[in-house]
């Protein structure tokens, strides 16, 4: 079922909404040596290059403009990283502005041998859609199909006052 999403009444708003399946998006990369320090432990800057990846070809695939992070929420990693482990991203659209995505990633490390999964953490991070003289431009509305996606978006939008008020 289609949720309504905020009005826009822009002319240059894109007319058709898009629902969160058509553009979320798993990663998967295995941590290698050039990841991580002397101990073996991955770098959170590491991570997060590759949170920034996945969280920007989600906004790409639903606005299909380029996309710029605008803000990245502080992120506590919960779980360390070693080398060897397979790190999953999963990546969707929880909010979508006049010309923002607010984009999920939920972060997991899978050790490999034993399949073992551990959240490592969750990130949250806004991107702007720009047009080629780099001014925001329109994206199109999200359609939430799922109670899932309605909660989200209500969880973001309290993120969304949150960022204004600071
Ligand atoms: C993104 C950028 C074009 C926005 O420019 P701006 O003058 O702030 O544009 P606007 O005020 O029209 O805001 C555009 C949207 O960004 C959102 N936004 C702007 N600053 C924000 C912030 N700090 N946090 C969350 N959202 C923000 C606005 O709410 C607005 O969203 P909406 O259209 O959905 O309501 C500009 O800040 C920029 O180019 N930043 C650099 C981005 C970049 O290069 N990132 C790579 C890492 S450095």
């Amino acid at each position: 079922m289609a949720h309504e999403t905020e009005t826009q009444t822009d002319d240059a708003t894109p007319p058709n909404g898009k629902t969160v399946r058509e553009s979320q998006i798993v990663m998967a990369r295995s941590m290698q040596p050039p990841d991580a320090d002397v101990w073996g432990n991955v770098h959170g800057g590491a991570i997060l290059r590759l949170v920034d990846e996945a969280g920007g070809a989600v906004a790409i695939r639903h606005s299909r403009c380029r996309c710029v992070t605008v803000a990245m929420d502080s992120m506590i990693f919960k779980q360390p990283v070693y080398i060897g482990d397979l790190l999953t991203i999963t990546a969707c659209l929880t909010y979508v502005g006049r010309t923002s995505m607010e984009v999920e990633a939920r972060i997991e490390a899978e050790d490999m041998r034993t399949g073992v999964r551990r959240h490592a953490g969750t990130s949250y991070l806004i991107y702007v859609a720009i047009d080629d003289l780099g001014r925001p431009t329109p994206v199109p509305p999200l359609i939430l199909e799922t109670q899932e996606e309605r909660d989200r978006w209500q969880a973001a939008e309290e993120r969304r006052a949150r960022r204004r008020q600071q």
